[in-house]
């Protein structure tokens, strides 16, 4: 019998708890033992673990954030901090560590590994849907139907006054969920973080729209580094272009909320899978989603930094936004 553990890290996504759930039972189920490490790596540090029983995860898998709760660690950057947690994983007799989350999170995983040779295995989870090597994040997709429900209701505002609308979205990096939203909730333009914003190009978008007597318009921003750069496009499009609008940012409406059936199946796929792969563990992997299969990565291929922009989706929300 082996004993494993499981955490949760950055930031909270909808469908982490199934990922948790099926993780606990498939190891329970052939005999091994689970804990559940509190608040991600900083829980990790001070050796918050918590035994989970079949009985522990039940109930959770509708329930949207992380019942383990989670954490951004600073200290978990440094070894010496590393060495503290590890020595604290080594106290409890436990053989390997499941880490769900973002990039940050797998960095930090994979440094157990360097470190110490630690068995450690990832799952992605992140609204943002940003990690090179897998085709979806755990989360994603409930946090793209928030953003929709929310665009459907501001869109009858829009129509109702004539008006033009910037509303953000999350993605410090990623534009993932702006893109995806912008499709579905039919905006006029998208604007993408870390990208100069081109004013012509929306400027031109709102005309389009008056020419065939259209006067709202819908333009979704992806926040980029900062949250709330929305007010400044607001403030540029009355000063240089007389264009009045109103700013409406979802903020962590996105992050929040009960897991889709897609992110309850995906999760539930990528749990299962961490904790076969445990049983035969080789080498530190990532669980991912690439062509619709769910299967491993090395971490090295998860780590590579590719902004991944959907430059196909934009050009179809141009096209179709005539
Ligand atoms: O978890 C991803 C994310 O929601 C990003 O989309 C966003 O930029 C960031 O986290 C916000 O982080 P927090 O509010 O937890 O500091």
């Amino acid at each position: 019998m082996s004993t494993f553990a499981i955490l949760t890290s950055g930031g909270d996504s909808p469908g982490m708890n199934c990922a948790i759930r099926a993780f606990t039972r498939t190891l329970i189920f052939s005999g091994h033992k689970v804990y559940g490490v509190k608040k991600g790596y900083e829980g990790l540090i001070a050796g918050d673990f918590i035994k989970l029983k079949a009985s522990s995860v039940g109930n959770i898998l509708q329930r949207g954030g992380t019942f383990l709760q989670s954490s951004r660690s600073e200290e978990f950057k440094d070894k010496k901090f590393r060495k503290i947690a590890y020595d604290k994983l080594k106290e409890s007799n436990i053989d390997g560590l499941a880490v769900i989350g973002g990039d940050g999170s797998f960095k930090g995983a994979y440094a157990l590994w360097e470190d110490f040779k630690f068995p450690v295995i990832g799952i992605p989870g992140t609204i943002d849907n940003d990690i090179s090597g897998t085709d979806y994040t755990i989360g994603h997709d409930t946090a793209v139907h928030t953003a929709v429900d929310a665009v459907d209701k501001i869109r009858d505002t829009a129509f109702s006054h004539d008006r033009v609308f910037l509303i953000e979205v999350m993605g410090r990096r990623s534009s993932s969920i702006a893109i995806k939203t912008a499709l579905c909730s039919g905006a006029e333009n998208v604007v993408l973080p870390n990208q100069e914003v081109d004013y012509q190009d929306l400027v031109q978008s709102i005309k389009r729209g008056e020419s065939r007597g259209k006067k709202g318009s819908i333009f979704i921003v992806a926040e980029g580094a900062r949250e709330g750069r929305s007010y400044d496009i607001q403030k540029n499009l009355q000063a240089k272009y007389g264009i009045s609008s109103r700013v409406c940012i979802l903020g962590h409406i996105q992050r929040g909320g009960s897991p889709s059936p897609h992110d309850r199946l995906i999760a539930t796929e990528m749990g299962f899978l961490a904790a076969e792969s445990f049983l035969k563990f080789d080498e530190p992997k990532v669980i991912r989603q690439k062509n619709g299969q769910i299967s491993t990565a090395s971490f090295s291929e998860c780590l590579a930094n590719d902004d991944g922009i959907d430059f196909e989706h934009i050009e179809v929300i141009k096209k179709i936004s005539i």
